[in-house]
């Protein structure tokens, strides 16, 4: 196997984005990648495209060949990848497998999704759920990670406030990102007098419906430096899957597949998580911003929501989480988000964050689920 590295990313802006096609979106970020990558088009030998549900968001299948062929980019071959929102770090993944692998030189890997284009996007969202079990009998997502929240609240003294603060640290976050749906801040009494969702979860503490791209390119570790003198070096790439329905875990203030896929990553990079300067977690619920610095092992089980109250997770924290705005806030276009977690994580270790910048970041980490984790991917990049 040989070692691999990120030579360029992109990422559109993230939000309602009426005047843009499917095609023209996935086509931009990837041309941006591949301008930021210093090569031609010609020199990509292969294509992955994450992607949740453009079947139900835009009636379109077939997408892979749809994309190579807008892009100019036919005949190489291209394949959709799909694992619900996980369907982008399980792109990159691919991307890196057949790289690393020898199969091919230089990759690009990528996500995109358009969901504001249904009136209500909830339905198809829910297909990521266990069609027997949850999503027929009703439930969709946000009440499945309002159960996770509740029972966490009810096993870790958990508060209210807590799971508001994990919105409150993304929106100052994604105040400073250009890229962001949702750029503005807002404080803990607005999160917990807005709409009601699924009782505990309230609007803001939910990820947004956004249409967005992203897009990346890896090439070999030993041919980086051609193209680019700040190569991002990929430590570790790894999943793991779980059951899909909530009611089969043993534990649901648990992710069983982020605690495995961290664990690997962590064995297979050879670092502990205090080697992490920063990481983009996969926050689609405020919940999620607890229980995922948990099972990666930043905090002890249960101790999340105080670590979030204390600051810990703040960008000058000891473990700044979600420099972008994470889903939260930066917004959460389904086959999107696993890309631009790694484009945020490579801007940050090149040191062109901006305003966001998280001082002197070396290692960082990027960590995406699917569904209510039926599938975790998680990738460790350094300089
Ligand atoms: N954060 C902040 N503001 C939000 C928001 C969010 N998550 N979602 C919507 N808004 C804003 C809109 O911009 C709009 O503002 P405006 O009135 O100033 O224009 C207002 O709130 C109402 O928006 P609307 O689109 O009518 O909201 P909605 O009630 O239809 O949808 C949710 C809100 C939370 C139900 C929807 O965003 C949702 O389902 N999110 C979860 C998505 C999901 O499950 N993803 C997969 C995760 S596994």
């Amino acid at each position: 196997m040989r070692d691999v590295a990120i030579i360029g990313v992109s990422q559109t802006k993230f939000g309602e984005l009426w005047d843009v096609s499917f095609r023209d979106m996935i086509t931009d970020a990837g041309l941006g990648a591949i301008k930021d990558a210093n090569i031609e088009g010609g020199d990509l030998e292969a294509m992955y495209v994450g992607n949740m549900s453009a079947g139900l968001f835009v009636n379109q299948e077939h997408i892979a060949s749809l994309i190579a062929d807008h892009a100019g980019l036919t005949p190489i071959p291209c394949a959709r990848v799909e694992a619900a929102c996980a369907s982008g770090g399980l792109a990159l993944r691919n991307g890196i497998m057949a790289v690393a692998s020898g199969y091919h030189d230089i990759v690009i890997s990528a996500g995109v999704e358009k969901m504001t284009d249904v009136v209500d996007p909830t339905p198809a969202i829910a297909t990521a759920s266990d069609q027997e079990w949850e999503a027929q009998q009703g439930v969709t997502f946000p009440s499945l990670y309002a159960m996770m929240a509740r029972r966490h609240m009810h096993e870790y003294g958990t508060t209210r406030e807590q799971l508001a603060m994990v919105s409150v640290i993304n929106h100052e976050n994604a105040a400073k990102n250009p890229r962001a749906q949702f750029p503005m801040e807002i404080n803990v009494d607005q999160v917990m007098n807005s709409t009601m969702v699924a009782d505990p979860l309230r609007l803001l503490d939910c990820s947004p419906i956004s249409d967005g791209a992203a897009a990346a390119i890896v090439c070999p570790a030993e041919d980086a430096k051609k193209y680019t003198d700040t190569p991002i070096y990929v430590k570790a790439s790894t999943q793991a899957s779980g059951s899909l329905a909530l009611h089969d875990r043993k534990s649901i203030t648990t992710i069983d597949a982020t605690v495995h896929a961290a664990k690997k990553a962590f064995k297979i990079a050879k670092l502990t998580p205090e080697d992490i300067d920063t990481i983009e977690v996969h926050d689609c619920f405020s919940i999620n911003g607890i229980l995922a610095i948990e099972d990666i092992g930043f905090v002890e089980k249960g101790k999340g929501g105080l670590a979030v109250e204390e600051g810990m997770t703040r960008l000058d924290g000891e473990i700044p989480v979600n420099p972008s705005g994470g889903l939260k806030a930066r917004g959460h276009p389904l086959g999107a988000t696993g890309i631009a977690q790694a484009a945020e994580i490579v801007w940050q270790l090149r040191g062109e964050a901006g305003k966001r910048q998280v001082e002197g970041a070396e290692v960082g980490m990027t960590h995406n689920i699917g569904g209510t984790g039926g599938t975790a991917a998680i990738h460790i990049l350094s300089r």
